[in-house]
């Protein structure tokens, strides 16, 4: 499978399937490789990985998660890219989940006031992060505070690399899979939960490649119509302004508390959650132990969306909107939603 984006001008391909890192061996134009790949995916594929490298493509392998964002790790990749002697026709290519690719692409920014990067996505998630252009890494002020927009030359995805992806991080991934079907379509989200009903489906990764595909569509309908993030870009929070507070909160993985958020979306859009709910569960989705309220509250009200007391959401109706909600409402909506997880059980 195969599309190129529809921006006005600087379109890339990305490319999904068992060809997409074929297709990546054949660009030759560039005088300069330089691979960030992350260590799981080196030990889990390293058949794969060698044959990608020829000499003299410079090569990090760097460990993945958050403690690759930093300033630090940041610092040493680009001090000893430099010191390799690079020209600015030189490509970055990420391999590996969103942090490999934020960061990578952060590089990709950068280095010589900005060379390409290519993404070879190795994560559910990444079918998300991969496309957008928005790269970077953390602060100690918050997450993603230093970066840039820099869109790729290229996103080349073989779907064999999420075969050694643990259940919870396949998991994660998905709820990016599961906001993106239901931005589209209340139909299209009963569509992705009748191929993937149950965490067994989900592990064997069934009918993941055209899930993926339509992820990667729905992102791109809404990126490419506002890329900077002055309008409907904040579509993609769906689920996440909760989700966001809970995450924080409890250190759990992203996409399990953005499940949680879109059940919390769900009740503040007047609609039923027991449909999602029942989904969740047979996904074996983990839940933390809630805590009072007002620790939730002062998270989000922390966000820079957010003025005076009020917090906004995106909520669906047939399509997404934006409304403001008071502490009452809020509170309302946790209670309902508290009492409705009260019955569920995890294990
Ligand atoms: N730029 C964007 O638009 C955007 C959007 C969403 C999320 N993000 C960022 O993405 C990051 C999360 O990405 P993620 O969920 O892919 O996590 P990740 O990159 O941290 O990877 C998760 C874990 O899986 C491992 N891993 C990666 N690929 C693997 C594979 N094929 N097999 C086995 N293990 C593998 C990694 O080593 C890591 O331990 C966050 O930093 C988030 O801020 C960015």
């Amino acid at each position: 499978m195969e599309l190129t984006t529809t921006y006005s001008d600087r379109n890339y391909p990305i490319v999904i399937g068992d060809m997409a890192l074929a297709k990546l061996s054949e660009i030759n134009h560039y005088q300069h490789y330089i691979y960030i790949i992350d260590k799981q995916v080196s030990r889990y594929h390293h058949e794969k990985i060698k044959k990608l490298i020829k000499e003299p493509d410079l090569v990090f392998e760097v460990d993945g998660g958050e403690r690759l964002k930093t300033i630090e790790e940041y610092s040493a990749v680009i001090e000893a890219i430099l010191a390799s002697g690079v020209s600015r026709q030189s490509v970055v290519i990420a391999v590996g989940g969103g942090s490999v690719g934020d960061f990578a692409g952060f590089i990709a920014a950068t280095l010589l006031r900005g060379v390409d990067f290519i993404q070879v996505p190795t994560t559910i998630l990444a079918h998300d992060s991969s496309v957008g252009g928005k790269t970077g890494i953390n602060s100690h002020a918050g997450k993603n505070l230093i970066g840039a927009f820099k869109r790729p030359a290229g996103v080349y995805y073989d779907l064999s690399f999420l075969t050694s992806l643990s259940y919870n991080e396949k998991l994660s991934g998905f709820a990016e899979v599961i906001k993106h079907a239901m931005l589209e379509s209340e139909e299209v989200r009963q569509q992705l939960e009748h191929d993937i009903p149950t965490s067994f489906e989900l592990n064997q990764l069934n009918r993941m490649d055209h899930w993926i595909m339509a992820g990667i569509k729905k992102k791109l309908d809404i990126v490419v119509a506002d890329e900077y993030e002055h309008g409907m870009r904040s579509y993609l929070n769906l689920g996440h302004t909760f989700g966001h507070a809970v995450e924080f909160k409890h250190k759990i993985a992203h996409g399990h508390a953005v499940m949680i958020g879109l059940l919390y979306m769900e009740i503040l859009s007047g609609r039923h959650p027991l449909q999602l709910l029942k989904w969740f569960h047979a996904l074996h989705l983990p839940l933390p132990r809630f805590d009072d309220f007002s620790c939730y509250y002062d998270l989000m009200k922390k966000d820079k969306k957010n003025k005076d007391e009020y917090i906004q959401f995106v909520l669906l109706e047939d399509r997404p909107y934006m409304k403001s909600f008071g502490y009452h409402e809020l509170l309302l909506a946790f209670q309902q939603l508290t009492s409705l997880l009260g019955g569920y059980d995890d294990h």
